[in-house]
Order: structure tokens, then sequence, then C-alpha cells
């Protein structure tokens, strides 16, 4: 594994979204280095504790945008987060258990998660609200 590099193909066309997007993905590669360079539990507990909050955030603000414009989608969506949410949850207690083993799982998940997450069901709302007058 390597640090994620930013592609065309996670553009959405929402830049709101976009600029979060890129923002989580920055946090899962600090995530990866804390891990490579065995920098320490605290600097892993906190790393993961700031991404959990802001994967929160950013979760919610997409469901509000996404409900404010009616978008069709969006109960897949709702489901999709609902899920991540519970994973991330269980593999974080998992991990303060056991973090030489749960980290790089937790890292894992959240990168296999995420890129899965803005090319396959993200990117479907970029046409939908671009046509709604949102860019
Ligand atoms: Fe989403």
């Amino acid at each position: 594994m390597a640090l994620i590099v930013w592609r065309e193909e996670y553009v959405t066309g929402i830049s709101e979204m976009d600029q979060q997007h890129k923002v989580l993905l920055e946090m899962i590669n600090d995530l990866y280095e804390i891990v490579r360079d065995r920098k320490g539990d605290e600097a892993l507990s906190d790393i993961v504790a700031k991404l959990s909050g802001y994967c929160q955030e950013h979760l919610d603000r997409e469901e509000s945008l996404l409900e404010e414009y009616s978008y069709p989608g969006l109960d897949e969506q709702r489901k999709n987060h609902g899920e991540f949410t519970d994973k991330l949850a269980t593999l974080t207690a998992q991990m303060e258990a056991d973090k030489e083993t749960m980290a790089p799982e937790v890292y894992k998940f959240l990168r296999h998660w995420w890129l899965g997450h803005i090319v396959s069901i993200d990117k479907h709302y970029g046409p939908f609200l671009n046509k709604k007058g949102v860019n």
C-alpha cells in the first residue's frame, strides 16, 4: 500500500463535497504514515478519533445537501453511511484493545471504503445536483 493520490475519477463535481473528500483522504494518508512509521499509540488514537469525527461531519453534511435537493439516491446513501459508521466504530473499539493488529485493518477499511464509495455511489449525485445549479 502507498499514499493515496487524488485522481480525476474521485471528482463528484460538487466542490464542497470534493473538498471534504480531499481532506478525508489526506487524513487517511496521515493514518497510513502513523501506522507505517510506528509513531505510537497516542498518535494513532488521536488520528482515528479525528478521522471518525470528520467522517461523521462530512456524512451528515452530504446527507443534508442531498435531502435539500430531494436526491432519489438518498436512502441508499444513508444506508451506506450507517453501515460505514457501525463498522468503523467496531474496528476502532477493536483497535483500542489490540493496536498492533488492528491499526492496519482500520487503515485498510477506511481506504477501501472511501475510494469505493466516492467512485461508485457519490459520483452519481454530481450530475443530478449540477442540473439543480449546485456545483
Ligand atoms: Fe456518500
